[in-house]
């Protein structure tokens, strides 16, 4: 990738700045975890995979800010951190996975010194970034597999290396079939309030040469009637035991549209994005976002002032319209609920 989403060096963690693209390619180094929180709130870095990988580096250098001379009171403060860590998007579980995750290893190491706790949760955070990149790269080989020689594939939002440790998940389904030298085609919706699609998956294709086409959302329906679209591919925030699947507002819209106009709609997503303990996509917590989002258009407003405005970021996209959820450990379809409990339930 000629891009680096997220990395841990000498101590900071460097954030690709996505709030800044793709008019300017800027790193943000951040030294305290409180800062990191904050980049994941205002969307320097987002996408679900990402945003734990942001936490689990947050906790790493939380736990360097520990100022304890017991064990009791590092862990503590630790769970401090890990409260102002999953205060900070809802949706995303791989947020919640994350912390859970350094939270497990930090007790699992309670017999060392401090400064070897420490150490442990920094090579855990670099882990769970160089894991990612791995599962990426598995979700891509089983997901190219559905893609036809000639496709154009639809995607709504970036499930892109931006929203990944890097190769992506739907991006990374994309990637895979075009190395493997198929030739296809991308259309790309551009993700209002947002615009993670105009703004982020149309850079990310365009840097790789993979053609690509954007779309104002309202236009997917025009093309898939027309024929244009051979499938669609997304990514997903949270998906519930029994396979409904919380992604970027405006997913559920593209998926019903598909199944309209007879159109394959895959969901790519590693393990760490399902959550078993939510029987349907019903319970999973939607994100509000500020009302500015979607009255304001890069700082011009485009609504009279003190309208009443909603701003949901995620829907829920029933199973129902699902042909199958790629993962890292295969392409799952059929009985979802009994596959994921199979898969992911192990
Ligand atoms: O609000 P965002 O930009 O964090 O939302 C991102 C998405 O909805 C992505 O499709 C999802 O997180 C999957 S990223 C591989």
């Amino acid at each position: 990738m000629s891009f680096r989403t997220i990395e841990w060096r000498d101590n900071k963690v460097v954030m690709l700045d996505q709030t800044k693209l793709p008019g300017e390619e800027v790193y943000n180094e951040y030294s305290d975890f409180k800062s990191v929180a904050e980049a994941i709130r205002g969307m320097v870095i987002r996408g679900a995979p990402a945003i734990g990988v942001a936490a689990a580096m947050g906790i790493a250098l939380g736990a360097r800010e520990i100022i304890a001379d017991t064990h009791e009171s590092f862990f503590q403060q630790l769970s401090n951190i890990c409260d102002v860590m999953a205060a900070t998007r809802p949706t995303a579980v791989n947020l919640f996975w994350a912390i859970e995750r350094m939270k497990r290893v930090a007790e699992a190491n309670r017999g060392r010194d401090l400064n070897g706790i420490r150490e442990i949760l920094r090579l855990e955070a670099i882990a769970v970034e160089e894991e990612d990149l791995r599962i990426c790269r598995a979700i891509g080989a089983n997901g190219a597999a559905v893609i036809r020689e000639g496709s154009t594939v639809l995607t709504h939002c970036n499930a892109g290396g931006l929203a990944t440790a890097g190769y992506g998940t739907a991006l990374g389904v994309i990637r895979a079939a075009h190395d493997q030298g198929k030739n296809i085609r991308v259309f790309a919706d551009e993700t209002r309030p947002w615009l993670q699609g105009a703004r982020l998956t149309v850079w990310e294709l365009m840097k790789d040469n993979i053609p690509v086409t954007l779309i104002t959302d309202s236009m997917a329906g025009y093309f898939m009637k027309k024929g244009e679209i051979s499938c669609c591919v997304v990514g997903a925030d949270r998906i519930a035991a029994n396979g409904d699947t919380a992604n970027k507002i405006g997913t559920y819209s593209v998926a019903v549209l598909a199944k309209e106009n007879k159109i394959p709609f895959y969901v790519a997503a590693p393990l760490s994005t399902f959550d078993l303990s939510l029987e349907s996509g019903e319970a999973i917590p939607i994100e509000e976002r500020h009302a500015r989002e979607v009255s304001h258009l890069a700082g011009f407003s485009v609504a009279p002032v003190g309208v009443k405005v909603c701003n949901p970021a995620f829907d829920v996209t029933p199973a129902r319209y699902i042909t199958g959820i790629i993962t890292e450990k295969g392409v799952l379809s059929g009985d979802f609920r009994r596959r994921i409990s199979e898969v992911v339930g192990k």
